[in-house]
């Protein structure tokens, strides 16, 4: 039954709120990929696939209903399935999640189903579908970026950024793009084996990456938000000693793990609060590194799930939290030292707008210039890689020194 294991795993991320990933990699080993491709389309397509349904459902559908016709929709319109198939592994599934009763409402449904019947509001509405990006934040990369916001959040992952620390050779004959970080390749599938567990390399986007080339090395820095650790084990082989904190114990082991796995040994975590002031730690760190907790619009691309967990409520609350780690952890940098705040964001008012406040209110420190080999807007007081030129990554980082 084709449908059955996509269906569990978007059951798991639109029921249960879980992250696709996540789910994906609870699959038992084995060939997943039409169940990765086709959870995809229906994630990236969540939008569009809604008005679709709206188009051949005259009452709203269970959402277990819903979440079949979606399936169905979506490997014809997105995976070349031809519409007979689709049509039958629907009602197949219908009837093995015990919803014998809607079967033929759902035979009925997806035959009579025109790509011409559905009606897409023109415009920018139009466009939030399609992308699934909230409007305030299609309206904010409008005002910034003029038309060429299509492109941005119409990007699309360009596949598994995978950064090696040896034996790379061994995979390159598999389809990949290069990128501008020779040890990062961009795999097209790529499945782990063994070499992961022996840290030979790691999953990690290539706009973290350019993040962690852009800081500098120094004796010892302080990653104040570090969980999963990505940025934290990279910057280990530059810099002399890195402390890494995190606030929820359960992402503390993450960072463990992640060290452990890589074997890095420059590298101590902590659980800490990075908004509480801990006197001990004033003006001790040559550099301090604020990753900070952030909308994560700039990894929609990598993450299509992640918009149905978002919405403009929590931009208050999590702009207040960003401005008061960025405070508290400035506190820690030893004069002439630096502080880089970084965010997986393409929203000026998280990336720009938290640096022009903070340096109204903090005239010891000053921007300085970095510079990147990955495509970037130059932002007013950081660089901007965007989704569209930096191989779907949305990550944005700027430096400031503090001169007393
Ligand atoms: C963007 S993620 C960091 C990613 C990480 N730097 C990496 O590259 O692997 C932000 C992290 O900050 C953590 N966080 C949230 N509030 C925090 C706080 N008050 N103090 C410290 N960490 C916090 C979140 O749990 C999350 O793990």
């Amino acid at each position: 039954m084709i449908f059955l294991e996509p269906y569990e795993v978007l059951s798991k991320v639109y029921r249960d709120g879980a992250h696709l990933k996540l789910a994906l990699s609870a699959l038992p080993a084995g060939e997943k990929g039409r169940t990765v491709r086709l959870s995809y389309a229906v994630l990236e397509n969540d939008g569009y696939l809604n008005l679709c349904v709206a188009s051949i459902a005259k009452k709203k559908p269970q959402e277990s209903v819903r979440l079949i016709l979606k399936i169905a929709l979506a490997a014809m319109l997105f995976a070349d399935m031809v519409p007979p198939i689709a049509v039958n592994e629907a009602v197949l599934l219908a009837r093995h999640i015990g919803k014998g009763g809607a079967a033929g409402f759902v035979n009925a449904a997806l035959r009579v189903f025109k790509k011409e019947n559905v009606v897409l509001p023109e415009g920018d509405e139009g466009l939030a579908i399609m992308s699934n990006f909230p409007p305030f934040a299609i309206k904010a990369l409008r005002e910034k970026y003029g038309d060429r916001v299509r492109d941005i959040v119409l990007a699309k992952s360009h596949g598994v950024s995978t950064r090696f620390v040896r034996g790379m050779e061994r995979y390159l004959a598999l389809p990949h793009e290069d990128t501008p970080f020779e040890s990062v390749k961009i795999f097209k599938n790529f499945v782990r084996d063994e070499g992961f567990e022996r840290g030979d390399y790691t999953f990690q986007s290539v706009g973290s990456v350019a993040v962690c080339e852009a800081i500098a090395p120094c004796e010892h820095l302080l990653d104040a938000c570090a969980a999963p650790g990505g940025k934290s084990v990279l910057l280990a082989e530059k810099c002399g000693r890195v402390t890494a904190c995190e606030l929820h114990p359960h992402r503390v082991a993450l960072i463990k793990s992640y060290v452990r796995r890589m074997g890095a040994k420059n590298i101590d975590v902590l659980q800490r609060d990075a908004t509480a002031f801990d006197p001990a730690w004033e003006k001790k760190f040559d550099a301090v590194l604020c990753d900070v907790p952030c909308s994560g619009l700039g990894t929609v691309a990598e993450n299509p799930d992640l918009p149905l967990r978002k919405n403009e409520g929590t931009m208050s609350e999590l702009k207040a939290l960003q401005s008061a780690i960025l405070a508290n952890c400035s506190r820690y940098v030893k004069a002439g030292g630096a502080i880089y705040y970084a965010t997986c964001s393409i929203l000026p008012e998280e990336n720009d707008g938290m640096i022009a406040a903070f340096l109204r209110t903090h005239p010891d420190f000053s921007t300085e210039e970095i510079s990147s080999p990955l495509a970037h807007e130059r932002a007013a007081f950081g660089l901007q890689f965007l989704p569209d030129r930096a191989f779907g990554a949305g990550f944005y980082i700027a430096k400031m020194r503090r001169n007393i």
